[in-house]
This record gives C-alpha cells, sequence and structure tokens, in this order.
C-alpha cells in the first residue's frame, strides 16, 4: 500500500469549488510529510488555500482531514438510489419485481460504509453530476445480477464497493477530458485511461477493502474478447465484479442518454445483449436477459405510420453496408503475416469471427431477410414494426462492434505488425478504407 500520497490539483479544485455551496472546512491542522503545517484547523478549503496544498506529500489523504457539510450518510445514500430509479419507471419496475429494495439498504448500511467514501462519493455528486448518477446506476445494477448470478453475499458486497469505488479516480484527473466532445489525443487518451489505478490508490487509502475489490476496479474496462483497456485482458483472466459493473456502465450509458433521448426503455436492450454478448461474462448476460424478462417490461413502440415504409429501405442499404464491412474485415485479417500472434491480432481475429457468427445467427443478410424487407407494405404497419425495429437496433448495436473493434487497428498497426511485412501498406490502406465505409454507415445514424 502507498504510504505517502500527493495533493491533486483537480481534487483541491472541486473541494474549493463544492466549498462555495456546502462547506468544507479542515478538522485538524493538514501537515505535509515532513511535518511542515500547509493549512491550520479551522481553514476553508476555498480557492486561496489552493497553493498552500497542491503538490504537497501527505502520509495520509487530504480527505480525513476535511468535513465537508451535508455530506452524505448510508440513509442519504439510499434516498439517492430511490431518486434515481424514480425518474426511470422501467428501472423501478425492475427493481421491484426482484424485490431489490432490501438487499439495497441492507448493502448501505448493515456493514459501515467508511466516512470518506461518502465524503468522496458527496464531492462527486456536486461536482461531476453524470458521473454520480452512472456510479448509483452501475452499483444498483451491478449488485442485482450479482444477486440474479446466485454469487455470495461477500461477492454482491464486494461488487457494490466495486460499483462505488471504481470512478472516483475521475475526480483527480482535468474534468475537461471527463466533459470533452469528439476524441482525445494520445496524452488526453493517456489520462482518461489512468483513472482506474487512481481509483485504487483511492480505495486502498481509505479502507482495507478486500483484494477482489481492487481487482475489479481495475478491470471494470476490460472485455472478455480482449477488446478492453488497460491490459486487454481475456474472459479467464477476469474477475466477476469487474465485469459485472463494466456491464453496468455501458447498460447506464444506452438508459439514461442514449435511450433518454430516443424515448427507448430497457425492454429495448435485448438486441444489444445478443450483440454483446462475447464482450462480458456470458453468466452476465444471461442474468441481464432474465432480469429483464422477469419485469415483463413493455416494448416502447416509436415509429410512427409517416416514418414506416423508409424503415424496410434503410435495413436494406444498412445490411448491404454491414456485410461489406464484415467482407472487407475477414480479408484484412485473412492478410496477416503468420507470425503475428499478439494479443491485437487475437483480439481482432476473433472479433471478426464473432461478428460473422452474430451476422449469421440473426440472419442479417439472408436471403429470406432481404425477401421480407422488400415485402414491406404499407398495410403491414402493426405485423412488422416491433420486428423492424428490433432489426434496426441489430444493426445499430453491430455498428459499434466494429467501431469498437476498429479501435485496436492503430496498434495492432503499430505493435504487431512487423515493420518490414511485405503486406504492411496493402494492411495500412485497407484499414483506411474499412474506417471510411464504417464512418459512412455512421452517416445514417447521426
Ligand atoms: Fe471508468
Amino acid at each position: 500500500m502507498d504510504t505517502e500520497t500527493v495533493i491533486n490539483a483537480h481534487y483541491v479544485n472541486h473541494l474549493a469549488n463544492v466549498n462555495n455551496k456546502k462547506k468544507v472546512v479542515a478538522t485538524e491542522n493538514i501537515y505535509n510529510q515532513f511535518g511542515a503545517l500547509l493549512v491550520p484547523k479551522g481553514t476553508a478549503i476555498e480557492h486561496r488555500v489552493h497553493d498552500f496544498l497542491v503538490g504537497h506529500k501527505m502520509k495520509k489523504q487530504l480527505d480525513e482531514f476535511i468535513t465537508v457539510d451535508g455530506c452524505l450518510t448510508a440513509n442519504s445514500l439510499v434516498a439517492e438510489f430511490n431518486k434515481l430509479l424514480a425518474l426511470f419507471p422501467d428501472l423501478q419496475q425492475i427493481h421491484q419485481c426482484i424485490d431489490f429494495g432490501q438487499m439495497l439498504e441492507h448493502l448501505c448500511s448493515v456493514q459501515q460504509i467508511p466516512r470518506i467514501l461518502l465524503q468522496k462519493l458527496t464531492i462527486l455528486k456536486l461536482q461531476l453530476p453524470t458521473i454520480f448518477e452512472q456510479t448509483l446506476f452501475s452499483t444498483w445494477l451491478g449488485c442485482m445480477l450479482a444477486k440474479e448470478m446466485k454469487l455470495s453475499p461477500q461477492h454482491i458486497r464486494n461488487t457494490f464497493y466495486v460499483g462505488l469505488l471504481h470512478d472516483l479516480g475521475l475526480l483527480h484527473i482535468d474534468p475537461e477530458l471527463i466533459s470533452k466532445q469528439g476524441s482525445y489525443s494520445d496524452q488526453e487518451w493517456h489520462s482518461v485511461k489512468h483513472h482506474m489505478m487512481i481509483s485504487v490508490a483511492i480505495a486502498k487509502l481509505i479502507y482495507p477493502f478486500d483484494e477482489e475489490v481492487y481487482r475489479g476496479i481495475k478491470e471494470h474496462h476490460e472485455r472478455c474478447d480482449g477488446t478492453g483497456y488497460p491490459k486487454e485482458l481475456r474472459n479467464e483472466q477476469l474477475s466477476y465484479s469487474g465485469q459485472l459493473i463494466g456491464l453496468a456502465d455501458i447498460i447506464c450509458h444506452i438508459r439514461t442518454r442514449q435511450y433518454q433521448q430516443s424515448g427507448k426503455s430497457m425492454a429495448n436492450i435485448m438486441p444489444y445483449i445478443q450483440i454483446n454478448q462475447h464482450s462480458f461474462k456470458y453468466e452476465s448476460y444471461q442474468a441481464m436477459y432474465t432480469l429483464v424478462q422477469r419485469a415483463e417490461l413493455e416494448i416502447s413502440d416509436l415509429l410512427n405510420r409517416k416514418d414506416f415504409l423508409a424503415l424496410p429501405k434503410r435495413l436494406i442499404l444498412q445490411r448491404v453496408r454491414i456485410t461489406q464491412l464484415h467482407l472487407a474485415f475477414a480479408d484484412f485479417v485473412a492478410l496477416f503475416p503468420k507470425e503475428t500472434k499478439g494479443k491485437h491480432s487475437k483480439a481482432l481475429i476473433e472479433s471478426c469471427e464473432h461478428i460473422g457468427d452474430t451476422i449469421k445467427r440473426a440472419g442479417l443478410n439472408s436471403p429470406e431477410t432481404l425477401d421480407w424487407l422488400e415485402s414491406i407494405s404499407d398495410s403491414d404497419f402493426n405485423d412488422a414494426r416491433q420486428e423492424l425495429q428490433e432489426l434496426d437496433s441489430m444493426h445499430y448495436e453491430l455498428l459499434w462492434q466494429f467501431k469498437k473493434v476498429f479501435r485496436i487497428i492503430p496498434d495492432f498497426l503499430q505493435e504487431e505488425l512487423p515493420a518490414k511485412a511485405k503486406l504492411a501498406p496493402q494492411l495500412n490502406a485497407h484499414a483506411e478504407t474499412m474506417q471510411q465505409n464504417l464512418l459512412q454507415a455512421w452517416t445514417d445514424y447521426q
């Protein structure tokens, strides 16, 4: 465990901003590691004291020496979970259907949540409210999935802590990066990718949690098919808690942002689950499927009669684009030199197979599907609209799969393709064309 911690500038800024709304005060003298007084007891942590604190090393973390007015408690944390669920009737329905309220209260209260964790969550709530909402969502869903999978009470508790802790590291990186729209530079991406390790360091200073908690935090952006980060680990190398919180994070993003804009609910999540089943532990997908099925949610019907006939036409075009993308991807991996045996090439080859399997299994490129799409007329509105919307969602998820997998290509080309490989120029050109084709396919969904 680290014995010293450096006071982080972004975190002190967050504290000073919070102090504008709720008092943040030093409860005792704050000294650096050499015993020099930085800030006396009773001082408000405002922007004025920023320079006295930042960059100094301490034996404990800053949070141990401060209090925040109106800090979350176990009871108010339960209230925050309930407030979130009240915003989304479909989540509420799932929650009530499996009677999760009691377990959630139990998790929040039976073993005291460390004061510093509650304090950090309070800062997160006030300074990065979207990340706080995501933290609650992922903790709630991750624990429900763990319960559904019949994991032991200790595993469920560890998943609860992985959920609460996993993104606290974001409080220690530049907030502009967190809200940035568009792609990151290499250096920015490096900082963002580092947040799991900061969260682990914070967790270690808060409480001696089980090893599984630190491991879950580290792994929450890893994916079972090797397409995650930072280590591109694979299924057998990954723990349950990190994968449950990782899956819950993605579902949170889909439900609270993507679906919120389009009016969809958790009932529409099935195409995502079907297409992405290789990315997370298989049991967690089964659990997700069961949760949604059991709640008997009604699928939102978003298609009106006026737009109905445009959909099969768009699906026919998308179908061609997806098939071509997959063929180009298959040609690309077929060109890999025999001596290429790294983790990037392995992930690319397997992902190409998975995408091919999914397309085949769902009949997306079958002649029957094409005949059906071409035969749809206005009179099919009642019978066909739900199936068409599901097909549309599957196309959308497949394009996400391509997007996610293609992110690995630059690393493969740089790190695993021998510089003198004869096929290097061909592979580079091929990769460029695939990226352009993917962009083109996305235009329909903008
Ligand atoms: Fe994260």
